[in-house]
């Protein structure tokens, strides 16, 4: 069952009236890829997912699964399993009688689809299941109901819309474990879609950052996590400061730029479309901001004890604020005067927006 088939948007769109649900977009989700799309509520994520299973027609463009255009085919002539957001079980129905139902409308004979519901079942780790009724499992078994639901027809293509939305910490930890390893087993290429950065970071190969209809950033965890395009991707993607700051010179890929906030200047990589005389953002990520003999003269204003790490939050001498985590290895203490420095390489001058 190692299959799965590259899924492709040319310049696809979604509009309705006057509302841009999906803005034309590029996108090439890779033979046996888990792609997770991440983004505010509204920026477009069901719609890009709905288009690729055929329950809603683009407004224009084109969607390839492998060298097929299906735009125009319906949802069930595109070998695509979809796990809803609201994953949407039959409560009527018995478990095995839930993962069954893409077989039984395929009309396959009966004593393949046995085979083949027992085969998922196995696979989601719920074959002494098959004839509970929905209502008798906990929220995580029916999860696995529905992941099971979608993958029995050995889809070309698997969409999840945020499928553990509903679940507690502990058991949303579980079924991601769940997911990858299946993952790891079957490589079906996947477009999966949450709220939560890390379960994005936990489950993908790449993650395509959504805002407003259309993809921001496409890229790997460390991609976007290292090099973010602009201030909405960087505050998307882990935590961070962002301190306005002046471009006053660019060349080869670096900026040198003013920062009000500590009252002088630095040299930084920087993010493309900057222009000297930009007013943008310096990204500086906690764990660059250190403690130590020389710097800036700041206050810490709170102290957060995480074990092995400590978070703390500082006050400049300008006024500015910043959040900063080290190894704990001193004391830190609320009130305390100390001398900050920051990681140059390691941050980052980007456009506002
Ligand atoms: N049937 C519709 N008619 C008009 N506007 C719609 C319709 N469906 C969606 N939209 C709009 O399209 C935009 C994108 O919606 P979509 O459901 O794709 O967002 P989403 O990223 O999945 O959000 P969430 O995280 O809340 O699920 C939103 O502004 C939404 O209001
Ligand atoms: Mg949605």
């Amino acid at each position: 069952m190692n299959r799965g088939l590259p899924l492709r948007f040319a310049a696809a769109a979604k509009s309705y009236g006057e509302v841009q649900a999906l803005k034309p977009t590029d996108l090439e989700v890779r033979d046996g890829e888990f792609l997770t799309l991440l983004g505010p509520s509204g920026s477009g994520k069901t719609t890009l997912l709905n288009l690729a299973a055929g329950y809603l027609e683009p407004s224009g463009g084109r969607i390839f699964i492998g060298e097929r255009d299906v735009t125009d085919l319906p949802a069930r002539r595109r070998n695509i399993g979809m796990v809803f957001q609201n994953y949407a079980l039959f409560p009527h129905m018995t478990v095995a009688g839930n993962v069954a139902y893409g077989l039984t409308v395929r009309r396959r004979p009966r004593d393949e689809i046995a085979r083949r519901v027992a085969a998922a079942l196995a696979m989601v780790r719920l074959e002494e299941y098959g004839s509970r009724r929905i209502q008798e499992l906990s929220g995580g078994q029916q999860q696995r109901v529905a992941l099971a639901r979608a993958i029995v027809i050995e889809p070309d293509v698997l969409l999840m819309d945020e499928p553990l939305g509903a679940l507690d910490k502990q058991l949303r930890r579980q079924v991601q474990l769940e997911l990858r390893r299946l993952h790891e087993e079957h490589r079906r290429t996947t477009i999966y879609v949450t709220h939560d950065q890390e379960e994005a970071l936990v489950l993908s190969d790449r993650v395509a950052v959504m805002r407003d209809g259309r993809i921001e950033q496409l890229g790997s965890a460390s991609d976007l996590y290292d090099k973010p395009v602009n201030a909405f991707v960087a505050g998307f993607i882990g935590e961070s400061n962002l301190l306005p700051a002046k471009v006053t010179s660019l060349e080869g890929g670096e900026a040198n730029v003013a920062i009000g906030a500590f009252a002088q200047n630095a040299t930084v990589p920087a993010a493309d479309g900057l222009n000297p005389g930009d007013d943008a953002l310096l990204l500086i990520r906690p764990e660059h901001v250190r403690i130590d003999r020389e710097g800036l003269a700041a206050e810490i204003t709170e102290v957060v004890y995480l074990g092995e790490l400590t978070a703390f939050h500082l006050r400049l001498a300008g006024g500015a604020t910043l959040w900063g985590r080290q190894i704990t290895n001193q004391a830190l203490q609320r009130g305390m005067p100390v001398k900050v420095s920051w990681e140059r390489a390691a941050a980052r001058i980007v456009p506002k927006d």
